[in-house]
């Protein structure tokens, strides 16, 4: 089967190529040629990943999955959250997000956090979720210069290293991603 991934993340797109089972072919927006940006203005996670899913099943009418995460640290009442894009600035900026996150967590203060996926499918008219979290700490500096995001600065629970420290097949034994696209895998088998 054929299914549009709702993103223009490549690096999340090579993440879920690498635990697609064989049968299942994946199209980004790219593929596509679609290039327009999807909004991303709900207050929660779920709303973000169902509008992002409806976005792209309306314009394409394809069975299509969209992901939306965040990373919710405990100390910061669970900032970035929804906001983690666009923390630092409306630009979108991975160093000034992760240098404003080390600013804000004082000495002191408790670093545990975690990153929460929440991955929405839309098809025949129905659209289900899936929540992949992942629970750990937020390095004391940036490690590492494998993945994006904020990869370099969160430590899951039982690493030693930060996602950017490891290889994309490492980070998928711990990442909220994979977590939450084992559940929806499963659930496409079911559907099979
Ligand atoms: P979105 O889901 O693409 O809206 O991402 C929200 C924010 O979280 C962006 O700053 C991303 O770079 C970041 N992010 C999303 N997934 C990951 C991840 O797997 N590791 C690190 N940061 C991530």
């Amino acid at each position: 089967m054929t299914i549009v991934f709702a993103s223009h993340n490549e690096k999340k797109a090579s993440e879920i190529r690498s635990v697609l089972p064989q049968g299942i072919t994946l199209l980004t927006l790219a593929d596509l040629n679609y290039h327009q940006e999807i909004p991303e203005d709900e207050p929660t996670i779920e709303g973000n990943s169902a509008f992002k899913a409806q976005w792209i099943f309306k314009e394409f009418g394809m069975p299509c999955f969209a992901d939306d995460t965040g990373l919710e640290v405990d100390a910061l009442d669970g900032a970035p959250g929804v906001h983690s894009a666009r923390y630092a600035s409306i630009q979108r900026s991975d160093e000034a997000n992760m240098d404003k996150l080390l600013s804000e967590l004082g000495p002191g203060m408790h670093r545990e956090a975690q990153f929460k996926t929440v991955i929405t499918y839309c098809y025949a008219q129905k659209q289900v979720q899936f929540t992949g979290i992942v629970r750990g700490k937020i390095s004391e500096d940036k490690r590492g210069d494998q993945g994006f995001g904020y990869d370099p600065i969160f430590i899951a629970d039982d690493a030693h290293l930060t996602f950017a420290q490891m290889t994309l097949e490492q980070k998928n034994n711990y990442s909220h991603r994979a977590r939450a696209m084992k559940q929806f895998l499963s659930f496409l088998t079911d559907l099979a």
